[in-house]
């Protein structure tokens, strides 16, 4: 098993922090606009192996898209596969990922679970009384994955979302409207905005990545995650993680990923290890210009293939 040292894992930084200079982060909230471009951390998990880190490792963020894993995730293993897929496609976004135009395909499902189309249309099939209770498992699932209970919900950051949110609004009453989801559109944008507001740093997303990895069933809060699921998860992160930039990502790097606005981003690897990454410089598609480099030369050295 190749495990990198911590000053290689720095090395990779330092080679990386030139690039970050052709991104910007992102404006639309006032608290990811705060984001200081050169931030650059990140960390892998080597299960047995211990953590190794690199950059500014106590650096919070939210998760934004990177919750869209999660809530797919525990969305299989409460629904089952055909519930999920019947409601929502699993190929390539052809626009944005809150593109109106196209996230309904001839079929009439939104595009991926990753789309907002998409991921709205999950978090309405989650598991609970109401959409706090939503929000209640996310946030003990992603605790636990993580293995650290301090997670909590940056709420700042999810009120303005919601503040903000014309665009997912138009996406859900266009939802509501064609019955995809039964909550009302206001309930289901609070739910959403929470989960994306979830704090993390890289080794919570590290240690995450890292259980995804697994290829057998794997226990989480006692319940057992079906490895089906995972391998599934694992596949539309690839095919689909990077929004219109996937296929490009999927030839350049093959780890499966998953990235959000504030620059978060986390990688999965086979044979137990994850990676989690913040880079809040964007490049045009949305993903962290940090983060890809990072996933690059990550996977030359992890020798994925
Ligand atoms: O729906 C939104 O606009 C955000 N809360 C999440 C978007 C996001 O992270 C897109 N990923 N790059």
């Amino acid at each position: 098993m190749t495990v990198i040292a911590a000053d290689q894992l720095k090395d990779l930084v330092e080679q990386v922090k030139p690039w970050l200079g052709s991104g910007a982060v992102s404006n639309y909230l006032p608290e990811l606009s705060q984001a200081r471009p050169d931030d650059l951390a990140v960390a892998v998990d080597f299960g047995e192996d211990g953590v190794v880190t690199a950059g500014d490792r106590i650096a919070k963020f939210t998760l934004q898209s990177v919750v869209k894993v999660f809530t797919l995730l525990l969305a299989l293993h409460h629904r089952g596969k055909d519930y999920v897929f019947e409601r929502v496609g699993c190929d390539q976004a052809l626009g944005s990922y809150n593109s109106l135009e196209s996230f309904v395909r001839t079929s009439g499902v939104p595009v991926n679970p990753f789309v907002n189309a998409g991921a709205l249309v999950i978090v309405d099939m989650l598991p609970g009384h109401d959409p706090d209770d939503r929000v209640a498992s996310v946030l003990d699932f992603v605790r636990a994955l993580a293995n650290n209970p301090a997670i909590g919900v940056d709420l700042g950051t999810a009120r303005s979302e919601l503040m903000l949110a014309d665009q997912n609004r138009a996406l859900a009453y266009y939802l509501r409207g064609h019955n995809f989801v039964s909550t009302t559109v206001e309930e289901l944008l609070w739910a959403y905005c929470q989960m994306c507001a979830i704090e993390v740093d890289v080794v919570d997303l590290a240690t995450a990545g890292r259980m995804l990895s697994e290829s057998t069933d794997i226990c989480v809060m006692g319940e057992m995650l079906d490895a089906s699921h995972l391998r599934l998860v694992r596949r539309l992160m690839l095919s689909t993680g990077m929004y219109e930039a996937s296929g490009h990502y999927a030839c350049e790097v093959g780890i499966p990923a998953k990235c959000g606005v504030s620059g978060a981003m986390m990688g999965v690897v086979r044979h137990h290890k994850g990676i989690g990454i913040y880079g809040p410089a964007l490049d045009a598609s949305g993903n962290s210009i940090g983060g890809l480099r990072l996933m690059q030369l990550l996977s030359k050295l992890l020798d994925v293939d």
